[in-house]
């Protein structure tokens, strides 16, 4: 078992070195997404005739992270950091190397220097690149590769020219720790890797295959991502599952079955008979197909895999207190306007008396970005009898404007 510590710093190639942090015991990244196996915050030394840092690391790691920048090089001798990204899990510790680093200037694009100048909020040296652009270190050189919205807007690739060396930051990453770093002495860790793609990158598939496009002229030896191991034997087959992942993705956005999902909640079950006359509706529409979900004990990562599997959102919910329910709000939380925006949705529901929840639904649907098509579709209590009929044909006519 290597020993590796938020001490250590690790020889990648001759001329980088790995300085970045290991958070192993964190459980969840960002608020919604869960980390269980912990992750790692990836910054590179190269040791240059002109010194350079790759990325910095979290804020609250900023002592550990500067005891090792001073281990590789003492920071006055340092002429450049490029950020990738400016994410403050990869940004944060960046305005402390700073206050020792007097020299630096910080390397990035226009919308990553944007970005830094309101998080940093003193002025720094900085020099803006874009894709092409080469990066002269005396001995070595940078290549700048532009990688967009990958995810955020400011986001690119950087290639150490003479080592062969791609630095990606989130791209090929994955939420994951593990002492010894590099993939092939890590143990497998295919389902942090996808786990990752699928909650960071997936809404941004268009853009991971053009950059997977870029980089394919590019002779690499090793990428060096932003989170989780190097990979140094395998990162074709890293490259090759993003597109993957990416092309699978972007093709159930457009298969020819239109899924509809129709989420619901009910305390005793009157808008879930609702629910499935909707369905049946929607199910009468050749081409059409209605997923039932009841989402009171559906956890987020299950909503936002249903929500980016559906062409079409149905949402339904009782009134409880003027209001609707716990569940709902937690759909809202697992929307994603890059992903979701346009799609159709429609929201019905039963009540008792006053029926305040589906406008509440259908308000917060369009200011994020779904398409609603028609007014609500709710009823009081029990659809019995006849009541039935327009949550049918509700259904029908939503699935047939798909
Ligand atoms: C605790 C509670 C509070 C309620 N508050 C309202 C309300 O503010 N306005 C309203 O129209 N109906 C209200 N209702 C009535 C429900 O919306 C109605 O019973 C509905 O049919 C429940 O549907 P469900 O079986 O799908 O849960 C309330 C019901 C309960 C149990
Ligand atoms: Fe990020
Ligand atoms: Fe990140």
């Amino acid at each position: 078992m290597i020993q590796q510590t938020n001490q250590s710093v690790m020889g990648v190639v001759p001329a980088v070195q790995w300085i970045g942090i290991l958070d192993p015991d964190l459980r969840v990244f960002d608020i919604v997404m869960e980390t269980k196996f912990g992750t790692t915050y990836n910054a590179y030394f190269i040791d240059a005739e002109k010194k350079t840092i790759i990325d910095t690391s979290k804020e609250p790691f900023k002592d550990d992270f500067l005891a090792k920048v001073r281990k590789v090089c003492h920071p006055s001798e340092l002429e450049y950091v490029v950020m990738n990204h400016t994410e403050p899990d990869h940004a944060g510790a960046l305005k402390h190397l700073l206050a020792e680093a007097p020299k630096v200037t910080v390397v990035a694009t226009g919308q990553a220097l944007a970005y830094l100048s309101e998080m940093i909020g003193i002025p720094f040296k900085s020099l803006k690149v874009k894709d092409g652009d080469v990066l002269d270190l005396g001995n070595k050189r940078l290549r700048f590769v532009g990688a967009p919205n990958l995810h955020w807007p400011d986001t690119m690739f950087t290639y150490l020219v003479e080592d062969r060396v791609l630095f990606t930051c989130d791209c090929f990453g994955a939420h994951f720790s593990h002492p010894a770093m590099m993939d092939d002495l890590v143990g497998n860790y295919d389902e942090a890797f996808d786990y990752y793609f699928h909650t960071i990158l997936q809404p941004y598939s268009r853009f991971m295959l053009k950059a997977v496009e870029k980089i394919r002229p590019l002779d690499i030896a090793l990428i060096c991502p932003g989170h989780g191991p190097v990979l140094r034997t395998c990162w074709q087959e890293r490259v090759q599952r993003s597109a993957l992942m990416a092309q699978e993705y972007l093709s159930s956005a457009e298969s020819s079955v239109r899924r509809v999902l129709v989420a619901y909640v009910s305390a005793y079950g009157y808008t879930r008979e609702m629910a499935e006359l909707v369905a049946s509706g929607i199910n009468s529409v050749p081409g059409t197909s209605a997923e039932l979900m009841d989402i009171e004990h559906a956890s987020l990562g299950e909503l936002e895999a249903a929500l980016t599997r559906t062409s079409a959102l149905v949402v339904g919910s009782p009134t409880i207190n003027q209001n609707t329910l716990l569940p709902v709000y937690k759909l809202f939380a697992a929307c994603n306007p890059i992903r979701d925006r346009s799609k159709k949705a429609m929201i019905f529901g039963s009540y008792g008396w006053s029926g305040e929840a589906t406008d509440i639904i259908e308000a917060n649907l369009r200011v994020l970005k779904w398409e609603v098509t028609s007014g609500p579709v709710r009823d009081k209590f029990r659809p019995v009898g006849d009541k039935g009929a327009p949550f049918v044909a509700a259904g029908k006519a939503f699935a047939t404007g798909l």
